[in-house]
């Protein structure tokens, strides 16, 4: 056998799969791996919620034989269309044979745009309900959480939310609930997934949990399909999820740049100095030592962005173009910024960075500060003082 499922409430169990070794989830650094959760509910009609990405079929299929013959599923159930949910799911229609397969309108579109199988699935409208025997499942579609499919499932009896992607995180563990775990590592690997894959939809997610309250839904397990399941506290990664998705500008400002022979460097550390001088938090990141989804983690919660370039070939450097079109798509609010760098003869870095910051809706403090070749005193002046200018304007804007 080998692997073995999880008993997580009276009749529902985790059949996951842990994926120790993964660190790039398309784009994204998964520096702790990450899990594809799936549940398996046990009543008259067996169903199973969500399958895995492909490679780990046979984990899931071992799972769940540890508890159930697999011919035993009558009923699957796709909450979301992303192929780290869906991969696996042709294998196992294949080797289980179920009855019905489920989806959302959207995900009954996207699994057959995927997959172009013949598998008739059946469409769950925004509060349908399906009854299983002695319980009972409710469907509320969550349009762009953050797939047009994306749906989440109650099971009522159990008042346990099958969340999908929402509330989890990237994080392998050997704990399956988050209670067995370090919080300030769950807040953390929580906001990174926030910052990185909901963040420009937070105006549903505050809709989301708004609807959770009008519904009076009574919650007392979150099982997302990714990381830890919340069994003891479980609003608390919600009030999480509100705290990020209101995106309160903190007393913080993140420093990213990079720099060819060190000059830009010279003044994002004068810069990031003068900010941290006045008590603001400050975050200096270098691009070819921090990854962009890192980077997104600490703007999440900044009150200034701070961009610095060298010109090179008349435009900016590459990483932080990379790191630009990553920030501008996840589409962060409320935020203070200024840009710098060094040039040696035509500089129109700067003025680029400018544009692209304007263009985001981020409020520029102060003109570009460009400084040719290598900055001297007076130009590391300059960035003392725009460093003091921004601690300055951000202590008014912070909360
Ligand atoms: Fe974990 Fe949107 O898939």
């Amino acid at each position: 056998m080998g692997f073995n499922a999880v008993k997580i409430s009276d009749r529902v169990y985790w059949v996951g799969a842990i994926d120790w070794a993964v660190r790039d989830f398309h784009g994204y650094s998964t520096n702790r791996g990450t899990t594809y959760n799936a549940y398996l509910i046990i009543d008259e009609k067996v169903t199973l919620i969500d399958t895995v990405k492909a490679p780990f079929k046979d984990e899931l299929l071992k799972r769940i034989s540890s508890v159930i013959d697999l011919e035993k599923i009558d009923y699957i159930i796709s909450n979301h269309a992303e192929m780290d949910h869906s991969g696996a799911l042709p294998a196992i229609i294949e080797a289980v044979k179920p009855e019905k397969v489920f989806a959302s309108v959207m995900g009954v579109k996207a699994l057959k745009e995927h997959f172009h199988f013949g598998q008739d699935l059946i469409p769950l409208k925004d509060g349908d309900t399906l009854n299983l025997g002695l319980l009972n499942l409710k469907f509320l579609e969550t349009r762009m959480l953050h797939w047009p499919d994306s749906m989440v499932s109650y099971l009522v009896e159990e008042r346990l939310l099958f969340s999908q992607d929402g509330f989890g995180m990237h994080w392998a563990t050997g704990e399956r609930f988050a209670d067995e775990l370090n919080y300030e590592t769950l807040r953390y690997e929580g906001a990174k997934y926030y910052a990185n894959i909901l963040l420009p939809y937070s105006a549903l997610v505050l809709k989301l949990i708004e609807r959770i309250g009008q519904l009076q839904l009574a919650i007392d397990i979150i099982a997302p399909d990714h990381g830890p399941i919340w069994r003891k506290e479980p609003m608390k990664v919600v009030s999480w999820y509100q705290e990020w998705a209101e995106q309160k500008p903190k007393k913080k400002a993140v420093v990213v740049y990079d720099t060819m022979w060190g000059s830009t460097d010279i003044l994002a550390r004068v810069i990031a100095d003068a900010i941290a001088e006045n008590g603001v938090e400050t975050k200096v990141m270098r691009l070819r030592a921090n990854d962009r989804s890192d980077v997104m983690t600490e703007i999440l919660d900044a009150a200034a962005i701070v961009i610095g370039s060298p010109t090179l070939n008349n435009g900016i450097f590459p990483t932080v173009a990379d790191v630009l079109t990553y920030i501008k798509g996840l589409k962060p609010k409320n935020k203070l910024g200024a840009v710098f760098g060094s040039y040696g003869w035509s500089g129109e870095a700067v003025s680029i960075l400018a544009e692209e910051l304007r263009e985001m809706g981020v409020e520029l403090v102060a003109e570009p500060l460009r400084v040719k070749y290598v900055p001297d005193k007076e130009a590391q002046e300059q960035a003392r003082k725009l460093g003091h200018l921004l601690a300055q304007k951000i202590t008014e804007r912070s909360v």
